[in-house]
């Protein structure tokens, strides 16, 4: 039957407990999250003989998690998930400095983002299964960003084999925020070491294209007739050695969802053929960061001693598309006070 078990995942250095929940919905699908980055530490699901596999990297041990060098596994990041350009913005006339930690710009919030607190928790009921919802407030230029902001992420396993993240966040001051969850996958549950042959189709017409440092040139590109174009499902690695850019050779870039903004839409659909599973996302975000695990190299020894060599995950950051702050001609990405920030994205789970 469907619960919700509480369990501890240690101490982080500086002494703070770490709680783990381990979510199973009405099928036997099995999620666990923990406190620490508000992660998604484990992804049970069947494949096409009810075999279940554990498709979501990460590690055995709370410890691993802490360091920069851990590639942000499972996390919720923020305050600002993706980059800004050269570490600055400004805002209602007031220019803002931030770290700099990714070549010249800021990359998922900075040095301390989301990804490295202990949220609170709490499990909620939900009709849909169950549920735990993370809440942290993030204190007025904590990692140099304006306003107190109040968020909350709540994940439910639904009884239709879906984790689902509901963000929900307010300020008392305007902000920027682009929150997301950075799940890397690979469906065959690692079985095959990369996610190469794993099949891809994002719904998505067009791009928007970076310079050397991955931030958007401000353009809006079509993806037919290119390498991007994954609006017919293709194997992720067919074309993966032309993608320009690099090194490291692969995806990593923001796409222009079809369909409107803020509401419920297709955003991707993913596809394992040797093991059948598939999972399909849908998001109320216009983007979603496709990047194809190209700085794993094999250096993270996660859960189960499983090595996380190169393209052995994709991620789909369901987003505000990068550097939005510098384009108006992308969605705004600015939260003031009185407003709710209010995005859900679904990773829904079967097989073929
Ligand atoms: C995002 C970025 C990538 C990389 C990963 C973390 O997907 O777009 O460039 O930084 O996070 O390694």
């Amino acid at each position: 039957m469907a619960n919700v078990q509480e369990s501890d995942f240690g101490k982080t250095k500086d002494g703070k407990a770490v709680k783990l929940f381990t979510l199973t919905n009405e099928h036997g699908l099995v999620a666990k999250v923990m406190t620490f980055g508000a992660t998604l530490v484990e992804m049970r699901v069947p494949d096409k003989n009810g075999k279940m596999g554990d498709v979501v990297c990460g590690f055995d041990k709370l410890v691993d998690y802490e360091p920069k060098s851990d590639p942000y596994f499972g996390a919720v990041v923020g305050r600002v998930g993706n980059r800004i350009a050269k570490g600055e913005f400004t805002l209602d006339g007031t220019t803002y400095h931030l770290a700099v930690n990714n070549g010249p710009n800021t990359l998922h919030g900075g040095n301390v983002g989301f990804d490295k607190h202990v949220w609170d928790a709490k499990i909620v009921q939900s009709h849909d299964g169950p549920s735990v919802a993370f809440h942290r407030v993030s204190p007025d230029m904590e990692e140099g960003f304006p306003g107190n902001l109040d968020v909350t992420v709540t994940y439910t396993l639904t009884n239709d084999n879906a984790v689902r993240l509901h963000y929900k966040a307010t300020t008392d001051k305007d902000t920027i925020l682009n929150l997301t969850n950075h799940s890397y996958w690979n469906l065959s549950a690692f079985e095959t070491p990369t996610i190469l042959d794993e099949v891809l189709m994002l719904n998505a017409d067009y791009y928007t294209p970076v310079d050397a440092t991955l931030i958007p040139t401000g353009e809006i590109l079509p993806v037919k007739g290119t390498v991007m174009d994954f609006t017919k499902p293709t194997p992720i690695g067919e074309r993966i050695e032309q993608v320009p850019g690099g090194p490291p050779t692969g995806y990593d870039h923001n796409y222009v969802l079809n369909g409107p903004d803020g509401k419920m839409k297709l955003c991707a659909r993913a596809y394992d053929p040797k093991s059948g599973r598939q999972m399909e996302v849908r998001t109320t975000q216009p983007g979603v960061q496709f990047y194809s695990g190209n700085f794993l190299d094999g250096t993270n020894t996660g859960k189960n001693g499983v090595k996380y060599v190169n393209h052995g995950a994709f991620c789909l950051e369901t987003q505000h598309y990068p550097d939005s702050i510098h384009q108006p001609k992308f969605p705004s990405s600015e939260l003031k006070p009185g407003q709710t920030f209010d995005e859900t994205t679904t990773y829904k789970f079967s097989t073929r």
